[in-house]
């Protein structure tokens, strides 16, 4: 007689199950939870850069986080790292390539496209903050989903943009409590930089081994302006020695590049001309700037933020017309650590007016309806009704730093009234209970506050 299957399938299920207990849960590399211990940090910069926005009068816009895979490599550039190495792209149920954004500035335009943004009043000022996903080697400072702010004038060519996009990121550095200033250069318009790109090719293909020659050189042929922020060592050795593109800009870009710089001058910006500033994505035109620490200018991992004009973008994405248009982007997750590292926001506490707390059961009926009450009238209230110890809930309570402690029990449900304790000074009341509100308001939150 054939033996029952009972006994391997219950080994195959047990050989499953410590297959999974020993398998490590964890996020993928390079991307983090943010905790809740951290979210004053990400508030903190999310209601400050609201505030800017609303004063500059940028709206806001949210684009999809998936974008054609086409849209990134026709703006960021086909030869760029970000679309090279960086890009998570795939291939969908649908058979679409399609890609995780790696930056806004590119789904930002073809929303101004789409949406027919050219004809309302110019400039179109536009921001947004959100997730972006970029494939590098995670390191500190380098991940592969962060978060960035980002600041968009699309319509107007005028130099004069720039340099309200550079103060407003400067403004908005400051009001956090760091201090930054901006590395500046000009690319130029696409008129001038062929002469230039032919100054540095000729330039490395003198200056470099042969071995170099031969790694590089599909740099060398596309885009000789990339061995510039190259972090290859030999190629940073190589650097200082490269023609600059300031004695090849022509007249325009020269007079573009100088009115920016002296608006910087007016509002006493501090920069730093950076003749090898060139940025990894290829849609910029004249104007580039990157923001550093003012203690690390050169630090090459850790800009804070970067960005340019572009006034290319928009013909390269279809569209007919010309944009000229220039923005920027901030790491927010570079900001947080030199906050932290600053030690800024680290006693910010969330501050609770009242704490509620109860004894037995008919008391903590009362005491849920009186919670409700007074979130509704703007006191803000914390509880822990799910305990009925009075000494846990104490305890909770001057760990939240309540400024006052409401204790309802039976005697006090059965008489209609609430006793009142004000943690720091211990002074203590008993008070009708339909009153508590309003004499929380006038006599013991706002007694608190003086
Ligand atoms: P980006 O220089 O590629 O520019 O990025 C801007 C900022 O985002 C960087 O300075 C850095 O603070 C942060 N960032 C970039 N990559 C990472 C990463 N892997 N991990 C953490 N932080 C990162 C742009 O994205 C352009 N779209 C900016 C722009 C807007 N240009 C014109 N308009």
């Amino acid at each position: 007689m054939p033996r029952p299957k009972k006994s391997t399938q219950k080994k195959t299920t047990t050989a499953a199950t410590k297959k999974k207990a020993g398998k490590e849960l964890k996020t993928l590399r390079g991307m983090k939870d943010i905790l809740p211990a951290d979210q004053k940090y990400w508030s903190f910069l999310r209601t400050k850069i609201d505030d800017i926005a609303g004063v500059y009068n940028f709206d806001r816009i949210d684009t999809p986080v998936l974008e054609e895979t086409d849209l990134f490599v026709r703006s960021v550039g086909e030869t760029s790292d970000i679309v090279q190495k960086e890009l998570f792209s795939f291939v969908d149920q649908g058979k679409n390539k399609i890609a995780l954004r790696p930056e806004f500035t590119a789904s930002i335009m073809r929303a101004y496209i789409n949406h027919g943004m050219g004809n309302v009043p110019q400039p179109v000022k536009l921001y947004t903050t959100g997730q972006l996903f970029r494939h590098e080697r995670p390191q500190s400072g380098r991940l592969r989903q962060f978060n960035q702010i980002n600041f968009e004038v699309l319509g107007e060519g005028n130099p004069v943009v720039e340099a309200q996009l550079i103060h407003i990121a400067h403004t908005y550095f400051k009001e956090l409590g760091l201090e930054v200033v901006v590395n500046v250069n000009s690319l130029g318009s696409p008129e001038c930089r062929p002469l230039y790109k032919e100054a540095l090719v000729n330039y490395y293909k003198t200056a470099m081994s042969a071995s170099l020659k031969d790694k590089y050189k599909k740099e060398l042929k596309k885009n000789p302006l990339r061995l510039l922020d190259s972090k290859d060592k030999d190629l940073q050795e190589l650097r200082d020695g490269a023609p600059q593109i300031l004695d090849y800009l022509d007249d325009d870009s020269k007079t573009h590049f100088f009115t920016v710089l002296e608006y910087l001058d007016d509002l006493e910006i501090p920069y730093n001309l950076s003749p090898t500033l060139v940025r990894g994505l290829d849609y910029y035109t004249h104007t580039v700037f990157e923001f550093y620490m003012k203690k690390e200018v050169n630090g090459s991992q850790t800009a804070l933020g970067g960005g340019g004009r572009y006034d290319l973008l928009a013909e390269e994405l279809g569209s007919k017309v010309p944009v000229p248009a220039a923005g920027f982007g901030l790491g927010m997750e570079r900001i947080i650590a030199r906050l932290r590292e600053g030690g800024l926001l680290e006693d910010e506490e969330k501050q609770i007016d009242v704490f509620v707390a109860q004894i037995g059961d008919q008391a903590r009926r009362r005491a849920m309806l009186l919670f409700e009450e007074l979130r509704s009238k703007g006191i803000s209230v914390m509880e822990n009704f799910a305990k009925s110890s009075l000494k846990s809930q104490l305890e909770l309570a001057n760990k939240v730093k309540a400024q006052i402690v409401l204790i309802l029990g039976q005697k006090e449900v059965s008489e209609d009234t609430i006793l009142i304790r004000d943690m720091e000074s211990g002074v203590q009341e008993i008070v009708e209970l339909k009153t508590i509100a309003t004499e929380l308001k006038k006599n013991w939150l706002k007694k608190k506050k003086k």
